[in-house]
């Protein structure tokens, strides 16, 4: 039958966090818009990119949301702007205060979201160490039934492998969340990934 662009029996909000450059813009990128870019810049603000699948006679719409990975665990103080106190975050890897987003809008990011992809870079251990933080921070913002994929990207950096598959296996198993090793740059397990997140939640 025929159907607009824009109908959906669905719409499900899925946030991608993990640390800063782990390839989080790309992943959404590529899932929505088949696109890839080495020189991507770290996204400042949020951005949120659509995309509908069908699962089984439905026609699911995902709204995808992405923000910099960066301010959270950053260079951050903390002001008085009546009547919130707001943490104002720096960019400080390029030493320049370049203001990067408020506290304030972390629970508006997480606000109804009922999927998140957890994405670290197999290349770099201290992004998979990080997950546990990020992972703290979106239980704390969001409903316990939210499904959780861990990402393991940049799997085509197979020479430079700093985190083992085993290792991230057992720990999404202790935190009961699926995982998947991915490449937004060879487009490898990134339809998977999110489609997978989308089957779960509906
Ligand atoms: P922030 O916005 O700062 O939080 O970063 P991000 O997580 O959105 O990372 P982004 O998508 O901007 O990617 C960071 C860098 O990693 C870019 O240079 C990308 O080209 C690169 N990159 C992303 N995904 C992959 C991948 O699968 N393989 C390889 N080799 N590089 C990737
Ligand atoms: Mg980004």
């Amino acid at each position: 039958a025929y159907r607009a662009d824009d109908e959906y029996d669905y719409l499900f909000k899925v946030v991608l966090i993990g640390d800063s450059g782990v390839g989080k813009s790309n992943l959404l990128s590529r899932f929505t818009r088949d696109e890839f870019s080495l020189e991507s810049k770290s996204t400042i603000g949020v951005e949120f990119a659509t995309r509908s699948i069908r699962v089984e006679d439905k026609v699911i719409k995902a709204q995808i949301w992405d923000t910099a990975g960066q301010e959270r665990f950053g260079c951050q103080f903390t002001v008085p702007i009546s009547p919130y106190l707001v943490s104002v975050f720096f960019d400080c890897s390029i030493g320049r205060p370049r203001m990067l987003r408020y506290r304030a809008i972390t629970s508006a990011y997480y606000r109804g979201a009922v999927g998140a992809l957890v994405v670290y870079d197999i290349t770099r251990h201290v992004t998979f160490e990080n997950i546990e933080r990020w992972l703290k921070e979106l239980r704390d913002h969001t409903d316990t039934n939210i499904v959780i994929m861990l990402v393991g990207n940049k799997a085509d950096l197979r020479h430079l492998r700093a985190v083992s598959i085993d290792d991230a296996k057992d720990f999404s198993e202790r935190e009961s969340t699926f995982f998947m090793e991915t490449s937004a740059l060879e487009s490898t397990n990134v339809e998977d990934a999110f489609t997978e997140v989308l089957t779960q939640i509906y």
